[in-house]
């Protein structure tokens, strides 16, 4: 089928809005009508980096309505409304166990841009084989192809257009403070990097009942919506002394999450730990930590992928707890139509916008 999708030709190029074809659902496989998709950092940090096959189509915060069930798929049907995520293989030990974000297969299936045999389903016009499998999903399109196993199924009163960000970015840093810390009421945490991922870890401190919530950043905009949605006190992340303030205001926190992926931030973050704290880092850098190990005496470090979430247990919950408005994750979110994609990502680099959702047009 033709569908409109934005493509990535050169990592160094604006998204080219244009039509693709899609294969039809192989077995195992959803077609999902995309009705909106989230900007998460890490489509727009992967461009310089990573080697991946282009022309490819990125986007891995999709939510949409399935169109089309491949052969063998029993646990969806057409009409159903989806949130999409990462996708896992359900049989490794640590899909088993209730750690999918560490499958085995995490990288074959979510960072090559192609399933797990090497094919991808679509075609640019001229020829071209467009990588289609970005996160199982790759849903900066009208639809996108992805599996039983990378979708979760949520209730059809709910605005579709809101809920693909917790597919990755708001499930990241909601996840990050309550299942890798299990951050508990009293206890305090810092968050350095207030966009999305650090954002939703600010909500879900506050919702948890952390007694101190310092967020750090560089945009005065950014610092401004932490305190709103929960932070106890910010700090501008240029000032020299961030370690020395959050050391003396408490005494060292319990947690701290870094989501720059900066490593002088997160040398910063380890001198803010107090006696036996945890950081946890999820930020895409490529750069080198410099930590001294005797930084880390009674301490430790780790680097969290989707918030140790489950998807189909965590993003229910997340829902339920906006629903009832102790999860306040729309504010965070500004509209762009499909066609304005470069514009969203320019507002999303320079700190105007914290979580642009793509609407592709019907
Ligand atoms: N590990 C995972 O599973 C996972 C999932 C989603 C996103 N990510 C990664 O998490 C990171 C955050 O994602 P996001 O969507 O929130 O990105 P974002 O760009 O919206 O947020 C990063 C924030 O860090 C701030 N920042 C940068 N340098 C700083 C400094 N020196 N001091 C203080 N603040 C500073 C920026 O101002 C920005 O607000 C990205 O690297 C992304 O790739 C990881
Ligand atoms: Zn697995
Ligand atoms: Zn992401």
């Amino acid at each position: 089928m033709r569908i409109t999708a934005a493509v990535l030709h050169e990592h160094d190029k604006p998204f080219a809005v244009e039509a693709v074809e899609l294969d039809e659902p192989r077995a195992g496989e959803l077609l999902v009508r995309v009705c909106g998709v989230g900007m998460c950092h890490t489509d727009l940090a992967v461009r310089q980096g990573l080697p991946l096959p282009l022309p490819l189509i990125f986007g891995h915060e999709g939510a949409g309505i399935v169109e089309a069930i491949g052969e063998g798929v029993t646990r969806f049907a057409v009409g159903d409304h989806v949130v999409m995520t990462f996708d896992c293989c359900g049989w490794c030990p640590q899909c088993l166990t209730g750690q999918p974000s560490y499958c085995a297969e995490f990288v074959l299936r979510n960072v090559t841009g192609r399933r797990v045999d090497g094919s991808t389903g679509a075609t640019a016009d001229g020829g071209d084989a467009v990588s289609s499998r970005w996160f199982g999903q790759s849903s900066f399109a009208s639809h996108a192809i992805t599996t039983e196993r990378n979708v979760v199924k949520v209730d059809a009163e709910l605005p579709l257009e809101l809920l693909g960000p917790l597919g990755c970015g708001i499930q990241t840093g909601a996840g990050a403070v309550m299942k890798s810390f299990d951050l508990r009421a009293g206890q305090s945490l810092a968050v350095f990097g207030a966009g999305a991922v650090g954002l939703a870890a600010v909500m879900a401190a506050k919702l948890v009942g952390a007694s101190e919530i310092v967020a750090v950043d560089l945009h005065a905009n950014r610092r401004e919506l932490a305190l709103e949605l929960g932070a106890t006190s910010v700090i501008d992340g240029a000032d020299p002394d961030v370690a020395p303030t959050i050391l003396g205001k408490a005494n060292g926190v319990d947690c701290c999450l870094d989501t720059t992926g900066v490593p002088s931030v997160i040398d910063t973050a380890v001198a803010a730990l107090g006696p036996r704290g945890r950081l946890g880092l999820v930020g895409a850098g490529g750069g080198q930590m410099t930590v001294q190990p005797e930084r880390l005496i009674g301490r430790s470090a780790t680097y969290i992928l989707e918030g140790d979430a489950v998807p189909q247990v965590f993003v229910p919950l997340l829902i339920s707890f906006w629903q009832r408005g102790l999860f306040p994750f729309d504010r965070l979110i500004r509209q762009y139509p499909m066609d304005a994609i470069n514009d969203a990502e320019r507002d999303s680099l320079s700190g105007r916008t914290v979580k642009p959702v793509l609407i592709p047009q019907p």
